[in-house]
């Protein structure tokens, strides 16, 4: 795919449905009583491998485009899979599944393509054994495949070396099979969709921020979760492309719709706002999830330091934001961000080599970066390393770089927003 400086965009845009609401959509819906319908599901391919996850476990799952219906067979209704469950990039269905299969009688292996396949599982392994679940990494590497048998669980206060719901989400799930409260702290509050939702299936969970800025949730087993309607709101991780592009490029306002602005995902607009953004909240709306429409237009943008318990917030929006922050005037520094290593790729590499192409000052560090913006960016051939997020966090970055950019493997945008290049493309017409 490839990329021209633009004179303006324009024009109003509806991002897909949240990524992380809708894998944990069809998961709470598998487990409940009843049939649990989803609306504004995201299909891409992440949760499009939850869906075959629990289709394989005898699941039976209505799928068209972005609606969904989940026939939830109860806690214990899952059957044993014939085949290895295939989690293809996602590391929300690895490790958020892992922590329900924990709990099972049956026995499974989960796996996944070569990126999901090199990622850490030792902070999946080393809570949920704790626990006493038998689970181990096949090939010993604290990596998938990963091999789950039947385990008698345990309450446990699990405190979490990092902030991370995916962490906390395979913990708390686990903990439905428990026989005694389970109990997770992190170090700052990470993403809390978990804990909205399996309270609206009738989980009985709570949870809480501590003074020092870290955050306990705990939840008792229960004999039953029962169906939701689900209406899934769009994606803010998908949503900062768009917020990025009318920032950046000359002369453009850019509407976007529906956006979920959960304070523990929407750090990015806190970071824009330092910035010198001009966006505009309009339509707030509070459902299970809080939502509003977005209006950005062009700004002159300055750096900024990004660090502590902002970063879970906007962690995965961090190639975006290094973008911004090379295009803005003034030095951004964002640190305490070592999770980044450990995405789909090492996105403290994979940010630093597509910008330094570009022209960009950009120095790594070990937990982040430093960003002196300002310098003007011109284009080069960036590898995404099928790294959906670099893909089009560095598509925008063409947009305001001399020359052409253009990005390899770009087909990789399907795994969280399939229809990315056709919305872009729209918004310039
Ligand atoms: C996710 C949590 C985050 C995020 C990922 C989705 C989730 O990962 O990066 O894209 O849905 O729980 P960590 O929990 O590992 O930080």
């Amino acid at each position: 795919m490839k990329f021209h400086p633009i004179s303006h965009l324009s024009g109003t845009v509806t991002v897909p449905g949240d990524k992380s609401i809708s894998h944990r959509a069809v998961m709470f819906g598998s487990l409940a009583q009843g049939n649990t319908t989803i609306t504004n599901f995201l299909p891409g391919a992440d949760c499009r491998s939850t869906i075959q996850c629990f289709r394989s476990m005898g699941i039976e799952i209505e799928h068209s485009g972005t609606n969904v219906t989940v026939h939830g067979q109860g806690l214990h209704g899952l059957r044993k899979p014939e085949t290895i469950l295939d989690v293809g990039n996602s590391g929300t269905t690895t490790r958020l599944l892992s922590g329900i299969l924990a709990g099972q009688q049956f026995s499974s292996v989960l796996s996944g393509d070569h990126s999901l396949n090199s990622r850490p599982m030792g902070r999946i392994i080393r809570p949920l054994s704790e626990m006493g679940a038998s689970i181990k990494s096949l090939k010993g590497n604290g990596c998938a495949p990963l091999q789950i048998d039947p385990g008698t669980l345990h309450g446990i206060h699990y405190l979490s070396p990092v902030s991370s719901a995916q962490v906390k989400s395979a913990v708390l799930l686990a903990g439905l099979y428990g026989d005694s409260e389970t109990k997770v702290t992190e170090p700052a509050l990470s993403r809390d969709h978990t804990e909205r939702m399996l309270k609206s299936f009738g989980a009985d969970i709570t949870s809480i921020v501590h003074s020092d800025g870290s955050a306990s949730a705990s939840i008792f087993p229960c004999s039953e979760l029962y169906a939701q309607d689900i209406c899934v709101p769009g994606d803010i991780s998908s949503a900062a492309y768009f917020i990025a592009a009318g920032l950046l490029v000359p002369d453009s306002e850019i509407l976007i719709r529906n956006v979920g602005i959960n304070p523990t995902r929407a750090g990015i607009l806190d970071v824009c706002r330092n910035m010198g953004a001009d966006i505009t909240f309009v339509n707030k709306h509070t459902d299970q999830e809080p939502t509003a429409d977005l209006l950005v237009r062009t700004s002159k943008l300055h750096g900024t330091t990004i660090e502590g318990a902002l970063i879970p917030s906007l962690i995965d929006e961090i190639p975006m934001i290094a973008v911004m922050a090379a295009a803005a005037e003034g030095i951004t520094i964002i640190k305490d961000a070592q999770e980044l290593k450990v995405k789909e790729t090492d996105r403290i590499a994979t940010v630093t080599e597509g910008l330094q192409a570009m022209g960009a000052d950009i120095t790594p560090t070990e937990d982040g970066m430093i960003i002196r913006g300002g310098q003007s960016l011109h284009g080069a051939q960036i590898n995404s390393y099928l790294d959906h997020r670099i893909a089009m966090a560095f598509s925008i970055a063409g947009l305001i770089a001399e020359g052409t950019t253009s990005i390899d493997s770009s087909h990789c945008v399907d795994v969280s927003y399939p229809t990315f290049f056709e919305t872009l493309r729209s918004l310039s017409q």
